[in-house]
């Protein structure tokens, strides 16, 4: 049992004690399997007597507590009426501890003046699942039972709702946990095929290259070698732009340089079908240190990876002609902004696809949001913020004083 679950479950005994208006109330589970009540609280003892006869149990049970002796018990047939067919007792406690508990347990509930015990079971989604006992010295009045009855329905909605909250947070974790695992896969996949890309496919082009050329230098001026320096050029524009660039876009070099400068070598491949432009909010004057990154690489790659989905969208679904991409570095406010000119759409009629919702999911990584604002014709607006909260955002107000005001992400 959590601290949680006991906080929750005085509070029940302590309520359902003023409600009824008696000295003592029980809260017990019960378990069907081996037949045994289990105590989850009991309402506090504000009655010097109580204490005192509590220790006169000590004594006599050789120092162990009451509450001890009597937290697990087997179920007599009077407790079985109570927890297996679901009816409410309402009879003297000698009869309800019978062949219980220990002699001395209830023979201090009568010193005690506790003689008479209401026990009413708690049904939680049709299953019975334990009960609460109210102990008075006297019988019980048409009040009393009424309203500890529905004291008894009341707890019953909040074990309920406290349940179907438990489960929710719980989803919410596991949706949490397989967002994250579906962005460091699409990371670490990107990741392989761009070092395979870069380095060993271009190595190997770059040698075959090497050995063609080297055939060239050997072969008579002519047609012959004319063709073939002009495969030459070919190659290596296949390497440089195809490969190495197809390297970069899966792994942005965006490790080593800040975002804004990822994101300028994004827009730049868009070019001349769309135009591209990026800014920075607020904007900067030129230093020599603006490609070092200050964010750290998570964030870097979480607002790179936004950017580069929506403009893909605008390009793709959207037709743009034109887009802009914001950035935003602030120690109390990071985020990207990327607004075209295309077909735009319904967002609340078109599903999310893995795009919107890795966009999404990196985000609220970081308790972020996204929005996205679209109407067929007036173009798409896509906008992830992030407002830094505790270490990172300590974090950034230091990066931002160590490099003066400014920097491009
Ligand atoms: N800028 C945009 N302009 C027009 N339509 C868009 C735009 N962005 C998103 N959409 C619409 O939203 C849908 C979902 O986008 P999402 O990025 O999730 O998936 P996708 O691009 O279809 O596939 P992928 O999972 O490969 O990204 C798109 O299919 C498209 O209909
Ligand atoms: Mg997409």
């Amino acid at each position: 049992m959590t601290r949680g679950d006991q906080h929750f479950y005085q509070q029940i005994v302590d309520n359902a004690k003023h409600a009824v208006g008696v000295p003592w109330v029980q809260l017990t589970a019960f378990d069907a399997k081996s037949g045994t009540i289990k105590q989850l609280a009991v309402s506090r003892f504000s009655v010097p007597r109580i204490r005192r006869a509590a220790g006169t149990f000590r004594r006599l049970a050789n120092g162990r507590r009451i509450l001890d002796v009597v937290a697990t018990i087997d179920a007599n047939a009077t407790l079985r009426a109570l927890y297996s067919d679901g009816q409410t007792i309402d009879m003297p406690l000698s009869m309800v501890a019978q062949g219980t508990v220990p002699r001395a347990a209830s023979r201090l509930a009568e010193v005690v003046g506790l003689r008479q015990t209401l026990g009413i079971p708690l049904r939680v989604n049709g299953e019975i699942v334990g009960a609460l006992n109210f102990h008075s010295p006297r019988p019980y009045s048409a009040q009393q039972r009424t309203i500890a009855e529905a004291f008894c329905r009341q707890v019953e909605l909040t074990i309920e709702n406290r349940e179907l909250t438990r489960r929710l947070d719980e989803n919410v974790r596991l949706l949490t946990a397989v967002q994250r695992r579906l962005i460091s896969a699409e990371d670490s996949v990107k990741r392989e095929l761009a070092e395979e890309l870069h380095g060993r496919v271009q190595t190997r082009l770059l040698l075959a290259w090497r050995r063609l050329q080297r055939l060239a230098d050997t072969m008579a001026e002519g047609t012959l070698q004319h063709q073939l320096r002009a495969i030459l050029d070919e190659l290596d524009s296949i390497r440089e732009e195809d490969v190495r660039g197809l390297s970069h876009r899966l792994m942005p070099p965006i490790l080593s340089t800040g975002v804004y400068s990822a994101l300028s070598f994004l827009a730049a491949l868009y070019a001349p079908e769309m135009a591209v432009s990026v800014s920075l909010e607020p904007d900067v004057v030129e230093r020599p240190d603006i490609h070092e990154p200050i964010l750290p690489e998570d964030l870097r790659l979480t607002l790179y990876r936004v950017a580069e989905e929506a403009l893909a969208n605008a390009y793709h679904h959207g037709e743009a002609r034109n887009a802009a991409v914001r950035l935003v570095v602030r120690p109390d406010k990071v985020g990207v902004c990327v607004v075209d000119d295309g077909l735009g759409f319904h967002p609340g009629e078109v599903q999310d696809n893995l795009g919107l919702t890795l966009m999404r999911a990196r985000v609220e990584q970081f308790s972020g949001t996204l929005t996205i604002h679209s109407q067929v014709g007036t173009g798409t607006i896509v906008r992830a913020t992030i407002v830094p909260q505790g270490a990172l955002r300590e974090y950034l107000h230091r990066a931002f004083q160590e490099r003066g005001a400014t920097s491009r992400g």
